[in-house]
């Protein structure tokens, strides 16, 4: 992909949670949220704890419904409208479009680390040989020891679960790729070899969306940032 080629058009977004177990309580997190993103882009989401920054990359990854507005992905050499898409699309974007590093590794039980970070290589048909193989590379650069390769991350330390998260975040190469908090249990050194791996997927013409609380990170690698507002305060719409 061309520096510069749009990847992401976001318009009039707008995410209102309903509490239904709280009297129907509505909750407006995102209003009218507009921004482009580009191949090469590094666009930084800032803004205060609780406006939404994690809840705009779960819309992003078609985990979180978006109640307005419109997000459009490049797939190729075509725009896809996640906002309302099916399932089934919604699952293709995953596999070969949208990649995501959640704040914390969802830990499946019995899984080797390696397999873990190699699995997303495998569902875009890669050989296991291979897959393991960029896998290995992938932790060694993260200073997971090599020792802990074939165990579960399950009692792996934070830190260390959160860079079994990283490998498999960046291993298969997609070209958009949402960052959450990253960063926020790692030690300087490894700090360090996220913003290369970031740089590295910028120059490959990737497009990266991040939340980063640590300054250095966040000024090592941004592009753009777009800042977060609270929205309205929460209205209560209860039934008389
Ligand atoms: N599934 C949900 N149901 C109800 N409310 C939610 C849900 N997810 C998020 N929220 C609310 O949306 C608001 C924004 O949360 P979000 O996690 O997106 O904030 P954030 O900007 O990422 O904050 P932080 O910097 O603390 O991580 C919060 O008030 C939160 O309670
Ligand atoms: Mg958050």
């Amino acid at each position: 992909m061309r520096a510069t080629t749009p990847m992401i058009e976001v318009r009039g977004l707008g995410k209102m949670f309903t509490l239904h177990n709280q009297g129907g309580m509505r909750l407006p997190v995102l209003d009218a949220v507009d921004f482009d993103a580009s191949a090469g882009d590094c666009l930084v989401l800032a803004g205060p704890s609780g406006t939404g920054k994690s809840t705009l990359l779960r819309c992003l990854y078609g985990n979180y419904l978006a109640t307005e507005g419109s997000i459009r992905v490049r797939s190729g050499d075509q725009w896809v409208e996640l906002v309302g898409a099916p399932e089934q699309r919604i699952l293709a974007l995953r596999r070969d479009v949208i990649g995501y590093v959640s704040q914390f590794l969802r830990v499946i039980p019995r899984v080797a680390a390696l397999d873990v970070v190699a699995e997303p290589l495998r569902a875009a048909g890669v050989d296991a040989e291979t897959a393991r193989a960029r896998a290995a590379a992938l932790l060694q650069r993260l200073n997971v020891p090599a020792r802990l390769w074939g165990l579960a991350p399950a009692t792996f330390s934070g830190g260390e679960q959160q860079r079994v998260n990283i490998a498999r975040g960046f291993i298969a190469r997609h070209p958009v790729l949402l960052l959450d908090e990253p960063t926020a249990s790692l030690d300087a050194d490894n700090r360090k070899v996220v913003i290369e791996l970031i740089h590295e997927a910028r120059a490959e013409g990737r497009c990266l969306l991040g939340i980063f609380h640590d300054e250095e990170v966040r000024d090592a690698v941004a592009t753009k940032i777009l800042t977060l507002r609270p929205a309205l305060a929460a209205t209560a719409d209860m039934e008389a």
